[in-house]
């Protein structure tokens, strides 16, 4: 055998060694070998009374295997009224159902009997009010106090708590959906949102190109529109809209960057829609219309590669989409290089290169509380909550592997393998073994002896950080670490900090320097000078919290209280909750915070949070 065919012989068997490429997906029943969804048409009522969205779900079947008789979906805590089969001629005949008990991760298998492989089903349901990827909101809980809103968050596998599908990114569908909510309320949906629709209370979509079932999103509220460019927009609630405009003043130069990059965007229009502080992410990729968090508007776009990650997934998930969470390192993993690849092309390499030292960093001593399982870039999910896998491990360690490819290959190989593996995967869902074999084909094979076989293997299923990654460094953060050394040392005071002029990711340096237990005289001081506590940057703010309770630090503790309290955000929480959970005092002041703003909270917020603090919610 040629070194040629040796090498791609071992590498496909090496990848076939590894047990992460099975190809079912432990987080759904369906079984889209046997059949599909290729279309989706949803008719919903938005009830903001009974919080509930009721109509039905047309699914347009394509059969694989002819002698199946039955189709699995799906379902979490949904009604099913009835369900119906319609033949090609359109006569429909009444289908036969059995909704299994619940799981508490994976919700309950909604089993339909069909007397043949008919093409279409048609299921009439309702939502609950406990939907877990739904929020629904009072008045009271809006910026304008004025009209309720409502929210949809369906990664992981949520989608199936407000629609009966195959819940499995292993399946791609377009869809339709006729929307009826209170008038003058805005509808959105991952789909072709038109900026000048007539607040009538019936709204239309299509989304044509086809997409997985977490990508499929709605919300409802009182929703201003500002245009930011040729294919941009920014939606927000009335009292957040300007601000949201000037922040993401810069998407379409971030469209244009990437496009150069990668090739051109496949989704016609990127809007933004802002939510309510209780959303419980940074941001969600929904195509065409990426959902965010207001805790990202630091008025300064310093936190705007929040954007550029939930941008890059237009190319890295969205089109190039993860067949099952094991492999979420070739959604986030992907879309983590390309989002700091967009932020060096619009910001430059300066603040590039501070975000990627942070995150390596923070990365670094994520891992070290981790078990060896955990540390893993494909792992086996099989029985577990893909919401509780949420780690900095597909993210960074992702996105190192890629920049360690990207520094053996060059700019000049990689650029352009990363593009044809976006190209010649699109609209495909795809695991690590296909990534490989690409690799193997398009990049190795063609630039012989730059990356060894056991170097791949240690960066996909070894532990911890390897050995020969790439090390990035700072000039400008060689400055603040002198600085918190000297202010440790007690050789410089706090106000003589040269801080004047740092941005976010400076400070984020800084009080990542801080020992594990400052002293509340150095934690009095740094406020003091520059009135840290109360922060309107929520990077900053989670991390100076998190520094003033292990200092055991009180004074801001009410702004802690406010913090907590207003945001959802789960990674700008959860580590102040962790922190505070670590002394009795500091629990006993926790689960008073929780006991008042749970009402407020997300569904999944609401749950990380009682775990946390070991009580039930
Ligand atoms: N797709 C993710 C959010 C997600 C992942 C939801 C897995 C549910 C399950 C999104 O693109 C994301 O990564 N958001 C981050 C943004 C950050 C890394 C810039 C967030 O919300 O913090
Ligand atoms: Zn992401």
């Amino acid at each position: 055998m040629s070194f040629r065919r040796w090498f791609t012989a071992s590498i496909l068997a090496f990848a076939a060694t590894h047990p992460a490429h099975a190809e079912t997906d432990p987080h759904s029943y369906a079984q889209p070998g046997v059949v599909s969804v290729r279309a989706l048409d949803l008719e919903l009522e938005v009830d903001f009374n009974q919080r509930e969205l009721a109509g039905t779900a047309e699914l347009a079947l394509d059969w694989h295997d002819d002698a199946a008789r039955s189709l699995v979906l799906d379902t979490r805590d949904l009604v099913i009224e009835r369900i119906e089969a319609a033949a090609a001629d359109g006569t429909t005949t009444a289908a036969k159902f059995t909704l299994d008990e619940r799981d508490a991760i994976f919700g309950s298998a909604l089993r339909i009997a069909l007397d043949k492989a008919e093409p279409v089903v048609r299921i009439h349901y309702r939502t609950q009010p406990i939907a877990s990827g739904l929020q629904w909101m009072t008045p009271a809980q809006t910026a304008s106090r004025k009209h309720p809103f409502m929210f949809s968050q369906s990664q992981a596998i949520h989608a199936r708590s407000w629609v009966p599908l195959q819940d499995t990114p292993a399946v791609r569908f377009t869809y339709t959906a006729r929307i009826k909510a209170p008038k003058g309320l805005r509808v959105i949906m991952s789909a072709d949102n038109d900026v000048a629709h007539a607040l009538n209370g019936d709204f239309r979509f299509e989304m044509k190109q086809p997409i997985p079932s977490y990508l499929l999103a709605i919300a409802v509220g009182e929703l201003a529109v500002r245009k930011t460019g040729p294919r941009t927009a920014v939606y927000a609630e009335p009292a957040v809209v300007t601000r949201a405009a000037r922040e993401f003043a810069d998407t379409e130069a971030m469209i244009a960057a990437t496009e150069s990059l990668y090739g051109p965007y496949r989704w016609d229009r990127y809007d933004i829609l802002v939510l309510p502080a209780s959303f419980p992410f940074g941001g969600m990729e929904n195509p065409r219309v990426t959902f965010a968090t207001p805790t990202i508007i630091a008025g300064d776009k310093s936190l705007v590669g929040l954007i550029a990650h939930e941008l890059a997934h237009s190319w890295s998930g969205n089109l190039v989409t993860n067949a099952n969470a094991q492999h979420m390192w070739l959604n986030e993993g992907f879309t983590t290089y390309v989002e700091n690849r967009i932020v060096e092309a619009v910001y430059g390499k300066d603040v590039a290169t501070m975000q990627l030292v942070v995150d390596d960093q923070e990365l670094r001593s994520e891992l070290a509380d981790m078990t060896p399982n955990e540390q893993r870039l494909v792992t086996d999910l099989t029985g577990i909550d893909p919401d509780d896998g949420l780690t900095g491990v597909p993210y960074d360690k992702g996105r190192w592997f890629l920049r360690f490819l990207e520094s053996r290959y060059g700019r000049d190989a990689f650029d352009p393998f990363v593009r044809a593996w976006f190209d010649q995967h699109a609209f495909q869902s795809v695991v690590t073994t296909d990534f490989l074999a690409f690799y193997e084909r398009e990049l190795a094979s063609r630039h012989p002896g730059k990356v060894g076989l056991a170097e791949l293997d240690e960066w996909l299923h070894g532990i911890g950080v390897p050995a020969n990654a790439p090390v990035a460094h700072s000039a400008r953060f060689d400055i603040v670490d002198k600085a918190a050394a000297d202010f440790l040392a007690g050789k410089l005071a706090a106000k003589k900090i040269p801080a004047r002029n740092w941005v976010t990711y400076e400070w984020l340096r800084f009080i990542n320097a801080l020992p594990e237990k400052p002293t509340v005289d150095q934690m009095k001081a740094l406020d003091q000078a520059w009135k840290l506590t109360g922060t309107g940057n929520g990077e900053v703010a989670f991390r100076w919290y998190v520094a003033t309770v292990r200092a055991g630090y009180a004074d801001a503790r009410p702004q802690i209280a406010t913090f907590i309290q207003r945001i959802g955000r789960r990674k700008l929480i959860l580590p102040i909750y962790e922190a505070l959970a670590k002394t009795d005092e500091g629990k006993q002041f926790a689960i008073g915070v929780f006991e008042k703003a749970k009402a407020g909270y997300h569904p999944l917020t609401r749950g990380s949070v009682a775990k946390v603090l070991g009580i039930k919610d």
